[in-house]
């Protein structure tokens, strides 16, 4: 299929075909309709380790255990940058197709331009255009996969994702410490932790109640910081998608959400929020997603398994072996679902 972008398909009356989800797929709730039942904690005095430092952790580990997933305010990262990042991403979604394809990523490259779909090989496309850069471990940047447009955005980014790496490996601090282990016990079962920056841009839609911006899924990895604007649009469920909640944005908050990896490691103790993102017909949106994996060839197995309960995975194997089965899980659901039509 030839590269494309979603700008042509935007201006449509009707959804492209390609983008039609099956109706147990479609959303059930409006991308505007919030809940605040999703935690909003502040990170202000973790560092005191006399002060507010236990309360804090107190309701991290708790939120982790009931959701998975919650948002964070007071987490450092200075302002500006946080509107630099999504100005810059902002700009690059809003130039022309032939500027955007320069940095098409399809046919295997490493980071880049796409309109994504969320599974290799499945038939339904998401509406959403993203970038993704791999900003860790350092030596695996390759600044020629970072646009260059508009001006100035490298050098942000590379702030960005430092400034999140810090972020995400104190919250790992506390899952560490809250399981009985040592400060750095999840960052070291990351091994060398890989970094992903994600920039997803979702345009309007024409008929969004029959596709999705991003799939249902979990995260693979160990834990994912997540920067979005005030339109709204991601969901999470806890009732494997009976219901569906449509997380309220904060102002420059990070939705923080563990994935497989924290969930194994936990011994599934800490949940791996299920979560995807609706669109709609008014307003575009753009997100952040910065992932934090372990390296490829990290042990997955859980690192503390409590009296009286039993391992969740039969033995230890590497992340690359858990990505793998993961993605053959879905791709052969996706494959039974088709058959069964
Ligand atoms: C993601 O799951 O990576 C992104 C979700 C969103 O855009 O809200
Ligand atoms: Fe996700």
């Amino acid at each position: 299929m030839a590269p494309t972008t979603l700008t042509a398909l935007a201006q449509e009356k009707t959804l492209n075909a390609k983008f039609v989800r099956d109706e147990d797929e479609r959303p059930k709730v409006a991308y505007n309709q919030f809940s605040n039942e999703i935690p909003v904690i502040s990170l202000a005095g973790i560092d005191e380790v006399d002060g507010r430092r236990a309360e804090i952790c107190k309701k991290i580990v708790k939120a982790c255990e009931d959701w998975g997933i919650f948002q964070v305010i007071d987490h450092g990262v200075d302002t500006k940058l946080i509107s630099d990042m999504t100005g810059h991403a902002r700009d690059f979604f809003a130039l022309p197709p032939e500027e955007k394809l320069r940095f098409d990523m399809s046919g295997g490259k490493k980071g880049g331009f796409i309109v994504s779909s969320h599974l290799q090989g499945e038939a339904v496309q998401d509406w959403r255009e993203i970038v993704t850069y791999f900003s860790y471990p350092i030596k695996n940047r390759d600044y020629s996969r970072w646009p260059d447009k508009p001006e100035g955005w490298r050098d942000v980014t590379k702030e960005y994702s430092e400034k999140l790496m810090g972020v995400a490996c104190k919250l790992l601090e506390v899952l560490s410490e809250a399981m009985g282990l040592e400060k750095e016990a999840l960052t070291k079962a990351c091994v060398d932790m890989d970094q992903k920056v994600v920039v997803n841009f979702y345009p309007t839609c024409p008929e969004p109640d029959l596709t999705l911006g991003l799939k249902r899924h979990t995260d693979p990895g160990t834990i994912t910081l997540l920067l979005q604007d005030q339109v709204g649009g991601l969901q999470a469920t806890r009732d494997n998608g009976n219901t569906w909640i449509t997380v309220q944005p904060v102002e420059g908050a990070f939705v923080v959400n563990l994935g497989d990896h924290g969930h194994y490691l936990s011994n599934g103790r800490f949940k791996n929020a299920d979560h995807q993102a609706v669109v709609n017909s008014n307003r575009s949106r753009l997100s952040i997603a910065t992932f934090q994996n372990p390296a490829p060839e990290a042990t997955v197995y859980p690192l503390k398994i409590r009296e009286g309960e039993k391992p969740i995975l039969e033995e230890p194997i590497t992340f690359a072996e858990m990505y793998r089965r993961k993605m053959s899980k879905d791709l052969e659901l996706a494959r039974q679902k088709k058959l069964a039509k």
